[in-house]
């Protein structure tokens, strides 16, 4: 895989990590420190709908966070077409950030810098914390255009697992979907 001037690196760790619906030149199992991954973002445009929010994953800022998914390398030539793509998916309240992805088969590499799209507290769309059987309850109940937000959660879950990641918030209300 070369790496050329104006490549660039785009970080999923939602639904970016399993459903990909975009071309790239690699994908690296990653992770990224100072952010953890949270259910803590309503979605009206995927997972749920207006009046009856979905939750699905944002990024919340901790200083010894740590979060897994995957880097994806899209080529420069695929820039614009691919940003205006998902720009479009993760409108309902997500902006680009700049992060450091730190990759599994080189842990020990500098940084090299990426994007992400996180969903920040003033977007008019977040929920923001709530206690975990509240949060597994708005999951099983929610659906929108895009599917059951439980679907979301499960197929979130198991590509974690799949890269070997371990994230105790997605497993706990993995659990909890799985037993309601
Ligand atoms: C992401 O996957 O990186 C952003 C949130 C989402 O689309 O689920």
């Amino acid at each position: 895989m070369a790496e050329n001037d104006g490549d660039l690196w785009v970080f999923g760790y939602g639904s970016l990590v399993w459903r990909p619906d975009y071309p790239y030149i690699a994908r690296r199992a990653a992770w990224i420190e100072g952010w953890e991954r949270r259910f803590w973002q309503g979605s009206t445009d995927h997972r749920g709908v207006p009046g009856a929010p979905g939750r699905v994953v944002t990024l919340a800022p901790d200083a010894g966070g740590v979060c897994w998914g995957m880097a994806y390398l899209i080529c420069a030539a695929d820039c614009a077409a691919v940003m205006a793509h998902l720009d479009h998916r993760e409108k309902g309240g997500y902006r680009l950030f700049d992060v450091g992805l730190n990759f599994a088969d080189a842990p020990d590499a500098p940084e090299t810098p990426g994007l992400a799209y996180v969903a920040g507290e003033d977007n008019p769309n977040y929920l923001g914390p709530a206690p975990l059987h509240d949060i597994a309850a708005q999951i099983r109940a929610s659906a929108g255009p895009s599917g059951d937000n439980v679907e979301y959660l499960l197929r979130l879950a198991e590509a974690l697992r799949g890269i070997g990641a371990h994230d105790e918030h997605v497993f706990a209300l993995e659990t909890l979907v799985r037993a309601g």
